[in-house]
């Protein structure tokens, strides 16, 4: 039988990301899978060359890889004519209705211990429909806000499955718990029996009770199918207040796109900043991952990027591809190196994107 060799789109952009998409790529390099990669042009640079931040070979390309990932692009901070943002085409243009970012303890003076939990934000929809309007001679900016059920019970599906799966792989004996993840015998909300998987589903339907209560309803009617993983909700804003402080007791959570947007900036900070944030971007048949961060003009060509954020987000491509053995791999590789105060600049180290890629393909045998 031959070897499955796994295409994969790479697509650095601006900035940073020309430094952390090459050094994810290394990584994956030196895993014993097969990889193909495809360099694709995006963003900033490309328009100011070309005229388009998203080239048509890009566009086109990328569906014949089995997934993608995104460093970063820049974008201007005023409306330029024929500038659209390229991971938000992308987003639509493949159907990745789901953003899913992972927050975990890391071994980092900037982190809390005891966290392990998944934002499962909506993708597609509520104010990022971008249907905005001036009215009344321009005083008065009215902005649309579209949830509809199938987009609502779409994520709502991904998030019980993901729950269902961390359950699983956490039965099958946890490495996060040896660097002080959570324990799986987190205590009901309800019933105050331990349980082994959460979602809680975040809200605001006490005042928007048509788009955030059909959300709400959605979510809950997919609940049901799920009799074995634990349901809550949460209103938004008692939510934020309650995960910074009882971030230990969240598992996944499931939100519309605005909050889960909100929400996963702050869980960011929780766990030792943007420089170890990775995302992914999924739909049924395709995951596009990229860091959290953007293009950092600020440091951007001088060899100091932290590339963990990308390299994690690797991480997140190799399980969406069925290969969790090796996603994990990677991720014990990061651990295991920032455990050895092995630490770029955000970090308060001074080791280099390079030294700091080097040190985690060492561990990547461990
Ligand atoms: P940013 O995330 O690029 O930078 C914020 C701060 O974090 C900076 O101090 C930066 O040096 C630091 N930082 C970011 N990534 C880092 C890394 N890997 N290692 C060490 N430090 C890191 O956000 P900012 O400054 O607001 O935006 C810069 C540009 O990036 C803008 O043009 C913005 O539009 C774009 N952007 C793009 C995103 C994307 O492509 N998905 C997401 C966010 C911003
Ligand atoms: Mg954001």
């Amino acid at each position: 039988m031959t070897e499955r060799v796994y295409r994969i789109a790479l697509i650095p952009g601006d900035g940073v990301g020309k430094e952390v998409v090459p050094a994810a790529r290394r990584v994956l390099a030196a895993l014993p899978l097969r990889f193909d990669f495809v360099e694709l042009d995006a963003g900033w640079e490309v328009f100011e060359r070309t005229g388009t931040a998203l080239p048509q070979r890009t566009a086109s390309v990328i569906r014949s890889c089995d997934g993608a990932i995104f460093g970063a692009t820049q974008s201007p901070s005023q409306k330029i004519e024929g500038y659209n943002s390229p991971i938000l085409a992308l987003r639509k243009q493949l159907d990745l209705y789901a953003n899913l970012r992972p927050i975990v303890s890391m071994p980092v003076p900037g982190s809390r211990p005891g966290i392990d939990m998944l934002i499962v934000r909506e993708n597609t929809e509520c104010l990022y429909v971008r249907q905005e309007r001036l009215e009344d001679n321009g005083n008065t900016a009215v902005a649309q806000r579209v949830i509809t059920r199938r987009a609502s019970e779409r994520i709502a599906r991904k998030a019980f499955m993901l729950a269902r799966a961390r359950r699983r792989e956490r039965e099958i004996g946890d490495w996060r718990l040896e660097i002080g993840g959570r324990d799986v015998n987190l205590q009901s909300p309800i019933s105050n029996l331990p349980i082994s998987s959460l979602v809680t589903i975040v809200h605001k339907a006490n005042v928007l009770s048509l788009t955030d209560g059909l959300f709400r309803e959605a979510c809950l009617a997919v609940a049901r199918e799920f009799p074995d993983v634990q349901v809550e909700e949460q209103i938004v804003d008692s939510m934020i207040y309650r995960m910074i402080r009882e971030p230990e007791r969240y598992d996944v959570i499931v939100a519309p796109n605005l909050y889960g947007d909100i929400l996963s900036d702050a869980a960011a900070a929780l766990v030792g900043g943007l420089g170890l944030a990775p995302s992914a971007n999924a739909g049924d048949a395709f995951t596009l991952v990229e860091p959290v961060h953007g293009s950092a003009p600020d440091i951007a060509g001088k060899g100091i990027a932290n590339p963990c954020a990308t390299i994690l987000a690797a991480a997140q491509l190799l399980e969406s591809l069925g290969e969790g053995a090796a996603a994990q791999r990677i991720q014990r590789a990061v651990h295991r190196t920032l455990a050895d105060n092995i630490w770029s600049a955000d970090l308060g180290g001074q080791a280099t994107t390079a030294e700091m890629t080097a040190a985690i393909i060492e561990r990547l045998s461990d």
